[in-house]
């Protein structure tokens, strides 16, 4: 037939096309769809209220629970890297049923906020992480009933302090995690209330009750002492609950927002993507790290192949921003 389009290379010419384009390194960097940087990347971080040194987390080889100090040398470090922003979390000496170091002044994470601000103006995003059950006795992320049920309504109230007082403190972007209904209407009014009317939100909008997290909370010591977290965090079978949870977070104000996990829910990620125009961050969590950790350590897997390989997955699928404990590592691969 004349006219037709003939594609030349052996056999099978149709299948050829793809093996001529992935024939050398520099090839395959021309051609690829997904490019990694270390401003993608933002590292979550725990400070710890009375140690004097750095407590290393079983669970997590190679992340630690921070003294003032070390985190102050971390923080530069990162911004050395090239990476975002910082997330933080806070681990107080004293928790009490409403989380009351939460917002106080001199509670640990406030500090801490304080001194990277202080250390590093607006050379990273301080992001702080919004949720009690850091600072709960109970472990839970609101205040609960007598009879144990987390109370949305009353948490609320405290999510407003709290993120006034992480506003005052020196967070650039606070993040609500708690999942609570109407969270960020609140903090939003809590905030602009403040005169924090600069201060974006990044919503967890997207939380899922995952067994991904254990780890983290050796990290965060905020494991709740009864029942589990799956009446206000996100049922994994579930798709459209995630899209609605995101436009009831952009409705109510939210900035930018989360997906978590980030690894295991990659549809997830993809389908916010495609139903927002605010940026999409995906959070690399704890039990994601672990595992791979845990099996490079054993010899089972290439580390540094499978990380790089993990967090392209999550861009591939369209996250604009990545929350992973392997930031600072990864940025320095990427240089
Ligand atoms: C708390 C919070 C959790 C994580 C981030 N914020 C734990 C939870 O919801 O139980 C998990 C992060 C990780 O596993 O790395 N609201």
């Amino acid at each position: 037939m004349t006219g037709e389009v003939r594609l030349t290379g052996g056999a099978n010419p149709g299948f050829a096309r793809g093996r001529r384009l992935r024939s050398t390194p520099a090839m395959r960097r021309w051609t690829a769809q997904t490019r990694l940087a270390p401003a993608d990347f933002v590292l979550p971080v725990f400070v710890k209220e009375g140690i004097s040194d750095a407590v290393p987390i079983s669970s997590m080889p190679g992340v630690v629970q921070h003294t003032l100090d070390s985190l102050r040398k971390a923080a530069h470090e990162a911004a050395e890297a090239g990476i975002s922003g910082l997330m933080l979390f806070g681990i107080p000496a004293e928790k009490d049923p409403v989380g009351s170091q939460a917002d106080a002044a001199d509670g640990i994470v406030n500090v801490a906020l304080q001194q990277l601000r202080a250390d590093l103006g607006d050379e990273l995003v301080l992001m702080a992480d919004l949720c009690l059950c850091e600072y709960t006795d109970h472990g839970h992320c609101g205040v609960v009933t007598p009879a144990g049920v987390v109370d949305n309504d009353p948490t609320l109230d405290r999510y407003a302090a709290v993120a006034i007082a992480q506003a005052q403190a020196g967070a650039h972007v606070i993040a609500p995690s708690g999942m609570m209904d109407g969270q960020v209407a609140a903090i939003r009014a809590g905030l602009d209330s403040a005169a924090f009317t600069e201060t974006p939100i990044l919503a967890y909008a997207a939380k899922y009750a995952s067994g991904f997290y254990g780890p983290f909370r050796e990290a965060a010591e905020g494991a709740p002492q009864f029942g589990d977290r799956s009446t206000y965090q996100m049922d994994p079978p579930n798709t459209g609950e995630a899209l609605r949870e995101v436009a009831q977070d952009l409705a109510e104000g939210a900035d930018a927002v989360m997906v978590k996990p980030a690894g295991p829910y990659l549809d997830i990620v993809a389908r916010v993507v495609d139903a927002v125009d605010v940026p999409v961050s995906a959070y690399q969590v704890s039990g994601e790290y672990a595992m791979i950790e845990a099996a490079a350590a054993n010899g089972w897997i290439d580390r540094q192949r499978a990380v790089l390989e993990s967090l392209t997955a999550i861009r591939r699928a369209g996250a604009g921003s990545v929350l992973t404990y392997w930031a600072v590592e990864a940025a320095r691969w990427l240089r």
